[in-house]
């Protein structure tokens, strides 16, 4: 694959469609929401923070032709999940890109507003619902793109299915492996969303990214990272270039992407990114889908295209 430059993307010109970034306000996803939006797509920045929002808002819209607004979202509350989608409805009919970028990496133990470990119901149930809720949206697209932002993590990581249902104690849990099982759950959840775009025969598409290693407040829990970040890091531009393949390639549709140079943790371009095999487990991604469902109580179905009347 030769380097990437968004500027020669498939999808360069963004006129007339519309973006939803979460976690828009910072690091790899603002870094995404300014890329978009100089593209000419309309932006909504999902962010949970106001007054970072704001900011992030203007910031943006110093190159942004299609418009910009923020609109908020906080992932670890299902009902906030819901209120975005309903505004989100109100406002517009169709969403031609939803990316799904928010994370946090190894925070002290807590848990969602619903009562879920933190990293793993803000990072996948929390991007499962949502996209759930604004997948009407996302069929009323000429072809939307659903594009989640996983991590070189997920090869660590597994999914403990049998203790979704009961989440850890402050003295059982694992920061590390939760975060693991989180970027995981991104990636299975990619997979089992591109086979059911498949299956209904539908124009949506999903892909995937990881930015590799770059300079964001992700590594605020993590001190060592934090530290050696001027040292390894790549910038959040550099970083975002993943997520801009996944979302503006054509054929990027079903694919991993991440930077291109040694090891997968930086790069000048992009490359298609390695998962591991349990990332590539189609039963473990059907049974996700189905606990998700059940955790989340949205129900996650992609209506088969109906084929055009005869004439
Ligand atoms: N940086 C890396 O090296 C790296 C490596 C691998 C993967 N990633 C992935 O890249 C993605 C973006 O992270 P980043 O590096 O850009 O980190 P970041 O600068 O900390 O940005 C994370 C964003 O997610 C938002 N967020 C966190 N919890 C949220 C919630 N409950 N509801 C809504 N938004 C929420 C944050 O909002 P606040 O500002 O309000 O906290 C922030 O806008 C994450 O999914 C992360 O796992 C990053």
């Amino acid at each position: 694959m030769s380097a990437f430059h968004p500027e020669t993307a498939d999808q360069n010109d963004l006129s007339g469609r519309v973006a939803v970034v979460t976690g828009a306000n910072s690091g790899l996803g603002l870094a995404t929401a300014r890329a978009l939006a100089a593209r000419g797509a309309h932006v909504v920045m999902a962010c949970r923070n106001p007054q970072k929002a704001a900011d992030a808002v203007a910031d943006v819209a110093a190159n942004a032709p299609g418009g910009v607004e923020a609109m908020p979202l906080d992932l670890a509350s299902l009902k906030s999940v819901e209120a975005f989608a309903a505004a989100f409805r109100e406002r517009f009919a169709a969403l031609d890109l939803l990316i799904n970028n928010a994370g946090v990496m190894v925070p002290p133990f807590g848990l969602t507003a619903d009562g879920f470990e933190l990293q793993f119901g803000t990072n996948h149930l929390g991007h499962f619902a949502l996209t759930a809720r604004l997948s009407d949206r996302l069929l009323a697209a000429p072809r939307a793109r659903v594009v989640n932002v996983s991590s070189i993590a997920h090869r660590a990581g597994r999914i403990d299915f049998d203790t979704l249902d009961t989440p850890p104690t402050a003295a059982t849990y694992r920061a590390t492996a939760a975060y693991g099982q989180s970027k995981l759950a991104n990636l299975l959840f990619s997979l089992e969303l591109q086979r059911r775009f498949t299956a209904a025969g539908v124009a949506a598409t999903a892909a995937a990214a990881h930015p590799g290693w770059s300079s964001t407040n992700l590594q605020v829990n993590m001190r060592i990272a934090e530290l050696m970040n001027p040292l390894f890091a790549q910038s959040p531009a550099q970083g975002a270039l993943p997520t801009l393949y996944a979302a503006l390639m054509d054929s990027a549709a079903g694919g991993y992407f991440g930077p291109d140079g040694f090891t997968g943790m930086r790069g000048k371009g992009v490359a298609p990114a390695s998962r591991s095999a349990r990332a590539q487990d189609v039963s473990a991604a059907e049974r996700l889908w189905t606990h998700s469902e059940r955790l989340t109580g949205v129900h996650f179905d992609i209506p088969a295209r109906r084929a055009p009347a005869a004439a």
